[in-house]
């Protein structure tokens, strides 16, 4: 039974924040809506109260029975949760002192396993507008800051602590400490949830859920189906046969240097090849929402006809993970948050198999950490998300394939420029974990890309007018594409790039750079 701390979710934006940093703690972890709380067998160590929009004393205040855990098990409620416990418990809070949002410096008041080792007047994360007034009888203060009195406190006898501020933020500068005081410390956890036993303990189930019977997989060059891949691939070989469709709409060389990355690692995999009927069929087309719906189609149509020459497949695999698992807390009159249309792949149920998704406990960044102990190279891991419907989307207006040759050219550029520039001396956070720097730029950015205008602008090159088309730039930071800002280059990258561009990529004359962010704007122009 694999010992676990139990998030419960009162619909914080940044719960799944405190899922991601006990997992870098090597912390197993799972995020439950606060409504369905799940059994505390002995395999849980600790439960963490996360914080909401809400107010502790509104009506229907999310709530949750803590008979049974508060006293027996360690709990930790963080800013909501640390509101519930003073209030709920005999204390008070008020929205009517001291606000506070963005950073503060905390003071250690008592001697706390909680705060072992945590310097005095560290910096931490705050924002609440409720503030705890009265500490419930007994409780004790242990840390404070400059305008809140309990900005920390824990009940007597017991495991049972209350922070008012978020040590899941990266701006709480010693929060992933208290964390670790909290689920090693003071739960007991083991630390023993590495990439290296993730991947053991899944192939051993792999083996035994799927047994003799042949898997598809659908592989898309991305990180996640990749990793998803080569673990089944270790659990079951040739049993699993993996399907990698080319949609004609790739970036330059994509289709044939991923497929080779998957031959040379061993996976079974079948190149399908179907772009000239991807390309007939969105010729002429302009409509974004067209363009998505004739590729979402032709794919799986070119996914099926393929799938069925595999006699006896039981199972589809998927590269599902966990933040597309998770339920988030429905808390009444917040509306949940908008998920995107995107990854919704509608095969199952056409194919009548078994799902098997072996990611879906991951975090992204644990998805990248596990495909680096099986080995697999730098490139495909550390790969930028890229849409299903590929370039289509990034050629605004009707889809050539001279339109495609110049726009695979122009981005060929901007990836490569991005990979090769060497940003160790600036201060860029990497992307995919930003506990870590960056050491080249494509590694600071999130997701880069560039898009094809339908305007042609009138240049000179040489003593020669040029009437030629022109590109937009599109790089963003972002940790879960629901809002993203453009990123901040250094000029000479900038500058570097567009001459690059200009000169090589005949056709193009004219280069943008977009610094909309998201909202209002979207991460892709179509
Ligand atoms: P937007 O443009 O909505 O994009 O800000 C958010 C993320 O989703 C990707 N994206 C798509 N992915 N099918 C996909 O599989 C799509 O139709 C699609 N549209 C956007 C986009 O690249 C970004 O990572």
């Amino acid at each position: 039974m694999t010992e676990k701390i139990i998030i419960l979710d009162f619909g914080s934006q940044v719960t799944q924040l405190i899922g991601r940093r006990l997992r870098e703690l090597n912390v197993y972890c799972e995020i439950f809506p606060y409504n369905k709380c799940p059994e505390m067998d002995g395999s849980v160590k600790g439960v963490i109260l996360s914080g909401s929009p809400c107010s502790v004393k509104d009506a229907n205040a999310p709530s949750v029975n803590l008979d049974g855990i508060k006293g027996r098990i360690p709990v930790l409620g963080i800013c909501y949760g640390a509101q519930y416990l003073a209030f709920k418990y005999g204390g008070n809070v008020d929205g009517s002192l001291a606000r506070e949002y963005g950073r503060a410096m905390l003071d250690v008041v008592a001697d706390a396993p909680l705060f072992q080792g945590v310097k005095s007047r560290s910096q931490v994360w705050m924002s609440h507008g409720d503030t705890i007034s009265a500490l419930p009888q007994g409780a004790e203060v242990i840390a404070s800051t400059d305008d809140v009195r309990f900005a920390a406190f824990r009940f007597p006898g017991e495991d049972t602590y209350g922070v008012q501020f978020h040590p899941e933020v990266y701006h709480s500068l010693e929060g992933l400490k208290i964390l670790s005081n909290f689920a090693i410390g003071i739960c007991g956890c083991t630390a023993g949830w590495t990439p290296a036993s993730f991947v053991e303990t899944t192939v051993a189930g792999l083996k035994e859920q799927i047994g003799d019977d042949k898997v598809i997989l659908g592989l898309s060059g991305g990180v996640d189906s990749t990793v998803a891949g080569v673990l089944l691939n270790k659990a079951i070989g040739s049993n699993l046969t993996c399907i990698f469709v080319n949609n004609g709409l790739l970036r330059k060389n994509e289709y044939e240097s991923v497929l080779e990355s998957y031959i040379g690692m061993g996976l079974n995999v079948i190149g399908a090849d179907a772009s000239e009927g991807f390309l007939s069929a969105l010729a002429g087309v302009v409509d974004p929402e067209e363009k998505r719906r004739i590729i979402g189609r032709l794919f799986v149509e070119t996914f099926e006809k393929y799938a069925r020459g595999i006699e006896n497949a039981r199972w589809l695999a998927q590269g599902t993970i966990y933040p597309d698992v998770i339920e988030s807390a429905g808390i009444p009159g917040i509306a949940s948050k908008i998920k995107s249309h995107h990854n919704v792949g509608g095969l199952p149920e056409k194919m009548n198999l078994k799902i098997v998704e072996p990611l879906r406990m991951l975090f992204k960044d644990e998805v990248r950490r596990v495909g680096r102990t099986l080995g697999i190279k730098e490139e495909l891991v550390g790969r930028h998300p890229f849409p299903g419907p590929s370039l289509a989307i990034r050629i605004i207006g009707d889809i050539t394939r001279e339109k495609l040759d110049i726009l695979r050219e122009a981005d060929d550029i901007f990836i490569r420029g991005l990979r090769s520039y060497d940003c160790s001396e600036m201060d860029f956070p990497s992307a995919a974990d930003p506990s870590k720097k960056a050491e080249i730029l494509y590694d600071a950015v999130w997701q880069a890309g560039v898009i094809l205008l339908p305007i042609k602008s009138v240049g000179v090159m040489g003593d020669e007018r040029t009437y030629k088309n022109a590109v937009a730039l599109r790089a963003v930071v972002s940790t879960d594409a629901m809002t993203a800002d453009w990123f901040h280059f250094p000029y000479d990258f900038l500058s570097k790039v567009s001459d690059d561009i200009i000169n090589k990529v005949p056709g193009v004359n004219l280069v943008v750079y977009d610094i909309s962010s998201k909202p209002p704007s979207t991460i892709e122009w179509e």
